[in-house]
C-alpha cells in the first residue's frame, strides 16, 4: 500500500543565510524523502522561512528596511543552496504568508473556544525610549549575587547565578541603554497545565516509535509531576505586545502571537500554499487518517515540537504529528561551528569553489544514524570516505566495465545469461530490502556500509575475472562482454541503492545506461539483452584535501567580532532546568553582541590593564570551572588569580604565555582562596549555543607590567 507522507524540516529563522547545520538537516530529510519516492510512496516535502519575532524586527530596523523586505531578501537567497545541494522540497514558503495568518488565528480561536486560552496581567520590563517590552535577552545589568557588570537579564556568566530580570541591579536595555521601567500588560496563555494536556502528551509522546528513545525519555521527564504535586507543565505565554513582527491575535488589538506559536503552524501553511498551487484539497489530505505527518528537527527544538506543538494541534482539533525525528548538531573537526574561530563552513562557498555537493551528501549520510548524536565534519575523514568508498569502490566499477562495452561491443550489453540463477547478481538484489529498511529507519550510515560491502563483492568479481586480461584475446570476446555486462548490471543495482543519497549521479548513470529513472522496484528488472548504452563519461572526481584550505572561513580578527568578556571566577551559566517560553527567539549568526553604553576615556582609564606572565597554572581541586593562575606583572611578587577557563585550556598550555590582566580590581575572596585580579578572555554572546573561551595573548616584545591603554 502506498503511504501518504507530509514531511517537513524545521523552519529556519529568516535573519541569516543557511549554515552547514541547516544543510545537514535538509540533506537528512531529503535522503529519507527520496527513498520514499523511490518506493512509490506519495510524499509532500515542504519548508518555509520562520519570519517573525523580535530579533528579525530589530535587525530589519537596523538595516533601515521593513521586516517584510528583510525576510524577502533572505528568502531570495535560499534557492541557490537548496538547488545546489539537490534538496528537493516541493515548496518553500514563509510563516508571514496569508495561509499562516489564517491557520494560526484559526488554531487560536479553536483553542480558545475549547477553553485552553487564559489571560493574565503580568509585569515586564519596558524600554521607555524604544517604547517596547523587552525580552529577557535584551536586558543587562549587574548580577544581584556577585555584582558583575553587564550580565544578562536571566543569569550571570561570572558566578552562574540564575535569577529573574527584575532582580538585576542597575538594569539597562541593550537596545537603547535606557533604564527599563516595569509596566504591566495583559498576556495570553495556552493552558498546558490543564490535566487533559498532560494526559494527552504522555500518550502521544510515549507511544511506540513516535519519538526516538532518548527524546521520549526527555519528554517523560518534562511531563513528570513536580515536587509540589502540580502536573509538570506550566501555562505557556503565547502573546507579545506591539511593536512586534508577527500575527495579530484575533480581537486583541496590539497583541501578537509569540513567534513560536505561529512558527510550526508554518508547516501546515506551506503545505496549504503548495496544495493551492497544484490544485489539491488541503483539508481533505489532513483529514485523511492515513496521512502521516513527519517533522525532521534539531535536538535544540524538541521541547517545542514534542510538547507545545502536538498539544496545540490536538486541542484545536487538528491532526497531531505522527513522528518527530531529532538530529544532533554538526561540529567541524570536533568543535562547534564558529565564524571567529575559522571553523565555520559556508555552504555557498563549498559550492563556489567547485566542491561536489554529492560528496557532502555522501559524507553526511555515511555519518548519520537514527540517534540524536552530533556529527563531526572532519576534512581527513571526508576525503577518506569520498575517495576510498564512494569513488574507489562504487564509481570505479563503471569505469572498469563500461569502456569495454562501448569500445568493443558498440555499447551493446549481453544479458541473456541473466537468469534467475545468476547467483552473483541475485545475492546483490537480495540485500535491497535490508537497505530499504535502513533508509526507512534513518540508519543511513549502516545503509551505506551495507552498500559498500556489496561493492566490495563486485570489485572482487572484477579482480577474479580480470576484464583487462580477457580483452587481450578476441577469442574471449563473448566472455568479456558477459563479464562487463554483468558488472554494469551490478553497477545499476548499486546505483539504485545509492540514489537517495546521490540523486545527480544516479541521473548521470541513468542517462549513460540509457534507462528510465531508477526506483526500488527496478532492482528486479535487469538491463535488457542487447540493450545499447551511451559511451562512458567519467562520473565523479576525487576530492583533493587541499581544497579545504579554500573552504574554511579565515578566522575573523576584527575587534568587533571578538566580543571581549571579563572572566574571573566561573563563567558558564547553569541553564535553567526547563527552557523558558522565550527560548529559541535567538538570533543565529549575523549580528554581534550589542555594545555596552558609551563611556568617556576617563571611564576607561579607571581600568588598569597590565601585561602579565603566566608563571604557573594548575587545576583547582573541587572546581569544574576554574584554573588557578600565578601571574607575574613585574611587581616583585606574583599574584594569585582564579579564572573560569578550565573548559577551554589545559593548564600546561598556558604556562609561560603573556596575557592581559585587570590589575586594579579589588581582591575578591572566593571559595578556593583570594583572587587578586582578573584575566581577559573572549567569548560569544550566547555561550550556551556557542561555548568557547579565548584568552588574550600579547605580541612578542610586550613585557610584564606594561600598561595596556
Ligand atoms: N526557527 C526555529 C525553528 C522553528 S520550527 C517551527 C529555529 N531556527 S534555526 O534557524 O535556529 O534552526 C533551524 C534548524 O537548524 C533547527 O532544526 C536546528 O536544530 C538546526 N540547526 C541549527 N544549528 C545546527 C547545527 N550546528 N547542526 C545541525 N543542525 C542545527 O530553530
Ligand atoms: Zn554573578
Amino acid at each position: 500500500m502506498t503511504r501518504k507522507l507530509f514531511v517537513t524540516t524545521a523552519l529556519p529563522y529568516a535573519n541569516a543565510p543557511f549554515h552547514l547545520g541547516h544543510i545537514m538537516e535538509y540533506i537528512q530529510a531529503d535522503i529519507w524523502v527520496r527513498h520514499q519516492r523511490m518506493s512509490g510512496n506519495e510524499v509532500h516535502f515542504v519548508g518555509a522561512d520562520d519570519a517573525h519575532g523580535a530579533p528579525i524586527m530589530i535587525a530589519a530596523e537596523k538595516a533601515g528596511i521593513t521586516p517584510q523586505e528583510f525576510v524577502a531578501q533572505i528568502a531570495a537567497g535560499r534557492k541557490q543552496y537548496l538547488d545546489g545541494f539537490h534538496i528537493a522540497f516541493d515548496n518553500w514558503h514563509s510563516t508571514d504568508g496569508p495561509e499562516n495568518h489564517a491557520l494560526s488565528q484559526d488554531i487560536y480561536r479553536k483553542l480558545k473556544a475549547a477553553g485552553f486560552i487564559t489571560s493574565k496581567t503580568i509585569e515586564q520590563f519596558f524600554d521607555p525610549v524604544k517604547n517596547m517590552f523587552l525580552p529577557d535577552r535584551y536586558i543587562k545589568g549587574e548580577c544581584p549575587k556577585c555584582g558583575a557588570k553587564d550580565q544578562y537579564g536571566d543569569s550571570c556568566e561570572v558566578c552562574s547565578a540564575v535569577y529573574a530580570p527584575t532582580e538585576v541591579v542597575k538594569p539597562y536595555s541593550v537596545l537603547t541603554g535606557a533604564t527599563p521601567v516595569m509596566k504591566s500588560s495583559e498576556h495570553f496563555f495556552f493552558k498546558l497545565s490543564d490535566p487533559q494536556c498532560v494526559d494527552f502528551l504522555r500518550g502521544w509522546a510515549l507511544q511506540d516509535e513516535r519519538l526516538q528513545a532518548e527524546v521520549a525519555n526527555k519528554c517523560r521527564e518534562w511531563l513528570e509531576p513536580k515536587e509540589d504535586g502540580s502536573n509538570g507543565l506550566g501555562d505557556w505565554d503565547i502573546s507579545r505586545d506591539a511593536p512586534y513582527f508577527g500575527i495579530e491575535i484575533p480581537d486583541q488589538p496590539g497583541k501578537y502571537f509569540y513567534v513560536w506559536l505561529d512558527a510550526p503552524v508554518g508547516y501546515l501553511a506551506s503545505l496549504k500554499n503548495y496544495f493551492g498551487k497544484i490544485g489539491r484539497d488541503f483539508e481533505a489530505f489532513m483529514a485523511d487518517p492515513s496521512t502521516e505527518q513527519i517533522h525532521f528537527i534539531g535536538k535544540d527544538i524538541t521541547y517545542f515540537h514534542t510538547l507545545f506543538w502536538p498539544a496545540m494541534l490536538k486541542f484545536s482539533g487538528y491532526k497531531v504529528p505522527d513522528r518527530v525525528y531529532a538530529h544532533g548538531f554538526v561540529t567541524v573537526s570536533g568543535e562547534k561551528m564558529s565564524k571567529s574561530r575559522g571553523t565555520g563552513i559556508s555552504p555557498l562557498r563549498y559550492l563556489e569553489i567547485g566542491m561536489n555537493p554529492e560528496w557532502l551528501r555522501y559524507y553526511f549520510a555515511a555519518k548519520l544514524n537514527a540517534k540524536v548524536e552530533d556529527l563531526d565534519m572532519n576534512p581527513d575523514d571526508f576525503v577518506a570516505r569520498v575517495n576510498a568508498d564512494l569513488i574507489g569502490k562504487y564509481v570505479n566499477i563503471a569505469s572498469r566495465a563500461a569502456g569495454f562495452i562501448s569500445k568493443r561491443f558498440d555499447g551493446i550489453v549481453a544479458t541473456d545469461w541473466a537468469t534467475e540463477d545468476d547467483a552473483f547478481l541475485n545475492n546483490l538484489r537480495r540485500v535491497a530490502p535490508e537497505i530499504q529498511a535502513l533508509y526507512e529507519g534513518r540508519e543511513f550510515g549502516k545503509a551505506l556500509r551495507a552498500v559498500m560491502e556489496q561493492a566490495d563483492l563486485v570489485n572482487a568479481y572484477v579482480d577474479a575475472n580480470k576484464p583487462w586480461e580477457l580483452a587481450k584475446k578476441t577469442e574471449n570476446d563473448a566472455k568479456l562482454q558477459e563479464v562487463c555486462s554483468r558488472l554494469l548490471e551490478a553497477f545499476r543495482i548499486l546505483t539504485v541503492f545509492l540514489k537517495p543519497v546521490l540523486p545527480q549521479l544516479a541521473q548521470q548513470v541513468e542517462a549513460q545506461l540509457n534507462i528510465a529513472p531508477l526506483q526500488w522496484a527496478s532492482v528486479g528488472t535487469p538491463l535488457p539483452h542487447l540493450h545499447k548504452i551511451h559511451p562512458y563519461a567519467h562520473l565523479m572526481q576525487r576530492v583533493d584535501i587541499k581544497i579545504f584550505d579554500q573552504l574554511f572561513d579565515a578566522p575573523v580578527t576584527t575587534p568587533a567580532a571578538v566580543a571581549t568578556a571579563a572572566v574571573s571566577g566561573s563563567s558558564a551559566a547553569t541553564p535553567p532546568s526547563r527552557p523558558s517560553p522565550s527560548q529559541g527567539e535567538g538570533e543565529n549568526g549575523g549580528a554581534i553582541e550589542a555594545l555596552a553604553p558609551e563611556i568617556k576615556i576617563d571611564d576607561f582609564a579607571k581600568i588598569d590593564l597590565r601585561i602579565a606572565r603566566i608563571v604557573n597554572c594548575e587545576q583547582v581541586e573541587g572546581s569544574d570551572k576554574l584554573l588557578r593562575m600565578t601571574l607575574d606583572m613585574g611587581e616583585g611578587r606574583t599574584r594569585n588569580v582564579f579564572s573560569g577557563i578550565k573548559s577551554a585550556y589545559q593548564p600546561e598550555q598556558l604556562i609561560g604565555k603573556f596575557t592581559v590582566m585587570v590589575a586594579n580590581l579589588a581582591p575578591r575572596k572566593m571559595k578556593f582562596g583570594m583572587s587578586e585580579g582578573m584575566v581577559l578572555a573572549a567569548s560569544a554572546e550566547d555561550e550556551k549555543a556557542n561555548p568557547g573561551l579565548y584568552i588574550l595573548e600579547a605580541w612578542p616584545g610586550a613585557q610584564p607590567g606594561m600598561r595596556v591603554r
